[in-house]
């Protein structure tokens, strides 16, 4: 299986969670991980991953745009190639408390299932906090993230 997780990090906390996630898969899988700022979506539409983990960051009470942005272009570069990614998922990380980005998370999601070429969406969005804005990553989100991305992995093997 073929993995890409993407982010839009500034201080290294989604690159982070990216490998912590990357952990948690098989050898046998192969997964990599970019950020939206450095990889064309042109780029992994020719690569065609099997998964799309698509990362990004609460920003100014914006729920991730760059990575949006980034996800409407791969779309786009998808439809025309006919290719298709079967799975997908995401997550943001905030400095917020959790319970105030749900809303953030819901769209966030939302923006992924829309996207015609993403055959099948997670139905739960990772978010991960962290102490102030440059990090760390909270230490029971770290487990938390390990947590999902197991029940993730169980559902793409169902
Ligand atoms: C300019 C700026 C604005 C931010 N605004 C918010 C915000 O509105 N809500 C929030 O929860 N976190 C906010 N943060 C914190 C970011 O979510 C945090 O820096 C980011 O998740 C850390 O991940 P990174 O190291 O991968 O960039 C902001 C950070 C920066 C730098």
């Amino acid at each position: 299986m073929k993995v890409q997780i993407m982010t839009d990090t500034k201080f290294g906390n989604g690159k982070m969670l990216a490998e912590a996630l990357k952990k948690e898969f098989s050898n046998e899988d192969d997964v990599n991980i970019a950020d939206v700022k450095d990889v064309s979506p042109k780029r992994i539409a020719e690569d065609t991953p099997n998964v799309i983990i698509l990362g990004g960051a609460v920003r100014i009470f914006r729920g991730g745009p760059k990575s949006k942005k980034w996800l409407t272009e791969l779309n786009k570069t998808l439809e025309k190639s006919g290719k298709k990614i079967q799975f997908g998922t995401g997550f943001l990380t905030h400095a917020m408390p959790t319970d105030k980005v749900q809303g953030y998370a819901k769209k966030y999601l939302n923006k992924i299932d829309e996207e015609s070429r993403i055959e099948r969406t997670y139905s739960k969005l990772l978010t991960a906090r962290v102490k102030s804005e440059k990090g760390p990553i909270f230490p029971e989100e770290m487990e938390k993230a390990r947590g999902y991305i197991k029940e993730f992995i169980n559902w793409i093997q169902k």
